[in-house]
């Protein structure tokens, strides 16, 4: 029985204007999972893997148009368009509504809705939020199982008038009469797609992609977009950003959050085995960081998630070992290519295909021959958190980690540095605010290679203006004193030579760049005061081990004056987007960034 007459009334609701077959609540069981998969492997939508290589591992293929976020279709429906700012969607909320509720109307015949409880954090924890999904498609309710805590529990912490942010998802394709999806994955086409937020009413309603952050809305659309909102009005952060643990030799151990755009590195940084001796690097999260002060003015970090839907391509043995470890068992795989004998494969995988393969689209795949990607670049796996042998041992506590430095980076193949710090708290905000990246395949309807800025990684999930946020960023700092705030390091992994090469190795090796780090808050890393921050000398980064040269090291740790003043002039012109609602202290670091570079 619901006790939540609220909740009660609104899934009423949308079963008047959806009209599904039956109604169906989700307990969040293990039973529950197997029988949808069992369901969806009837219908020809799941590849059960081999089981001997992988069990209790599934393979979907995605429609060819439904493989990654669309931001082009994306909305942030405040009232007025001003607090959506320039970088968001906007349609007057109502007639976004009016919109939606005739795609809406009718959506589910032919199938079931399935109502998802979950908590974003740990069931019943005071920084915990509870979201109900209304979904149409049994393939979120598995990945939901994954991704959040789904179940029983959550109404029970919910009671009688607990607060819930209303989720609602359709696939939109409604099925007729004896109509099936016959194998097919159900989606609607792309002027049809809304992924659309009302903050004010912190509501969300999904329409017509099954894929990732469109559908599975407790993750991008919750724990970002309307939590951005909830952090903003009662002064917390609600982050795109990894969490991890860093132990040094003496045992010593500190956490640091990192944001990087989609598809930079999070899920790799989050979980590296180091390669420089005696230090340990632990999970705490991969994608989103909910952080508040606590009583003692240090900022403390939860994941709100309890799974990882990660990049597969690039994931490999030699990589991220704890990923593949992780991903052995129990575990979706979305767009991947599948081989003869029931296992996955993709590019970067660190092998050759062994023989024929079935790509993400399923036809034939043959080495050699097949010129398109075996793999989507967006294919993904989920999977449990805790399945990861280097799952921190705090991560479920609901009182989070202390965080002692944030890194923001980005893919730029010229001017970034390997790692330098910022002078100070407004001067950080600056850095994560002038981000800058490639695209990747992360976003269907951008160009992959162009660069676009990406403050804080945040440009597609903050669900206010931008302008409002780099404020909100600046004043919280007040929360505290100036000793215990977070140290601000920007990283970038991704230099390139003149013909294109990586410069830095990456990967576990970038543990030597957190050690730096962990140095730096410390209060033990030498540091140079440069125009733009502090820089470590080369010395200062422990490449014992490394084959790189005295000369690329230099190279990565230089100041490119010339690069630089052409990036002030780029980063004038991001900030000229955010008019008046540009904090001045930004124009200032701006200001002061340039006047030294001019020295
Ligand atoms: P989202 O889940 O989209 O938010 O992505 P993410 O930030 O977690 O990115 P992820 O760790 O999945 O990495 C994405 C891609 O970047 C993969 O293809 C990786 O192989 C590549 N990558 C990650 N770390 C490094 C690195 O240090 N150097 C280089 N060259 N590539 C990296
Ligand atoms: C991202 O794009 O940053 C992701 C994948 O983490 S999705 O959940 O689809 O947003
Ligand atoms: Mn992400």
């Amino acid at each position: 029985m619901i006790k939540h007459e609220k909740l009660k009334k609104w899934v009423e609701e949308v079963a008047l204007l959806t009209t599904p077959d039956s109604i169906y609540w989700c307990d969040g069981s293990q039973e529950e999972y197997d029988r949808m998969i069992k369901l969806m492997e009837k219908e020809g939508l799941a590849t059960p893997l081999n089981p001997e290589k992988l069990p209790g591992c599934y393979l979907f293929r995605s429609d060819p148009s439904d493989v990654a976020r669309v931001e082009n279709r994306t909305y942030i429906a405040s009232k007025t368009q001003d607090d959506a700012g320039p970088t968001n969607n906007w349609i007057e909320p109502n007639e976004l509504k009016q919109i939606m509720k005739n795609l809406y109307k009718g959506c589910m015949k032919g199938r079931t809705m399935y109502v998802i409880p979950f908590s974003m954090g740990p069931v019943g924890s005071p920084i915990s939020k509870i979201g109900v999904e209304i979904s149409d498609s049994p393939y979120v309710v598995v990945n939901m199982h994954i991704m959040t805590r789904v179940g029983k529990d959550v109404l029970e912490v919910l009671g009688e008038h607990g607060e819930f942010i209303p989720c609602l998802h359709s696939v939109g394709k409604p099925l007729n009469e004896g109509e099936s999806d016959n194998g097919k994955w159900p989606c609607a086409p792309l002027e049809h797609k809304y992924i659309s937020h009302f903050p004010e009413e912190r509501t969300i309603w999904s329409y017509g992609s099954g894929y990732g952050g469109n559908a599975l809305l407790g993750k991008k659309c919750l724990a970002l977009r309307i939590a951005s909102v909830m952090a903003r009005d009662e002064g917390w952060l609600a982050e795109h950003m990894l969490i991890l643990g860093i132990t040094n030799p003496e045992g010593k151990k500190k956490y640091i959050a990192g944001a990087f755009p989609s598809a930079c590195g999070k899920t790799n940084l989050a979980m590296l085995i180091p390669t420089i001796p005696g230090w340990k690097v632990e999970c705490v999260g991969d994608d989103i960081a909910w952080m508040k002060f606590g009583k003692d003015g240090r900022l403390y970090a939860i994941n709100p998630e309890a799974g990882f839907f990660g990049v597969a391509p690039g994931t490999s043995m030699e990589s991220n070992p704890s990923a593949m470890k992780t991903i052995n068992r129990n575990t979706i795989y979305t767009n991947v290519a599948l081989t003869e004998d029931g296992d996955v494969w993709w590019e970067g995988i660190g092998y050759e295909p062994p023989g024929k393969l079935i790509d993400w689209n399923g036809k034939e795949w043959i080495p050699g021959k097949s010129t398109t990607p075996a793999a989507h670049p967006n294919a993904r796996f989920t999977t449990p958190a805790r399945q990861c042998p280097v799952i921190d041992p705090e991560w479920e506590n609901p009182a989070g980690v202390p965080i002692s430095a944030f890194i923001f980076g980005g893919r730029r193949p010229t001017t970034i540095p390997l790692v330098y710090e910022a002078f100070s708290w407004n001067h950080g905000v600056f850095i994560a605010s002038t981000i800058g990246s490639e695209v990747t395949a992360a976003a269907l309807d951008l160009k992959a290679g162009t660069i676009r800025r990406d403050p804080m990684a945040m440009l597609p999930f903050c669900g206010y203006n931008m302008g409002d946020y780099f404020a909100h960023w600046i004043n919280i700092q007040h929360k505290t004193t100036p000793d215990k705030l977070p140290k601000i390091f920007c990283v970038n992994w991704f230099r390139k030579s003149p013909d294109g090469k990586w410069l830095w190795p990456g990967y576990g090796e970038n543990s030597r760049v957190l050690k730096w780090i962990f140095e730096r808050c410390d209060g033990t890393g030498e540091a140079l005061e440069t125009e733009i921050g502090y820089l470590p000398p080369v010395h200062a980064i422990d490449v014992r081990g490394l084959a790189i040269s005295n000369e690329t090291m230099k190279e990565l740790l230089t100041v490119d004056r010339e690069g630089w003043l052409q990036e002030v002039e780029l980063v004038r012109e991001h900030y000229r987007s955010f008019g008046n609602r540009l904090p001045k202290e930004l124009l200032i670091e701006l200001e002061n960034l340039e006047k030294r570079l001019k020295k």
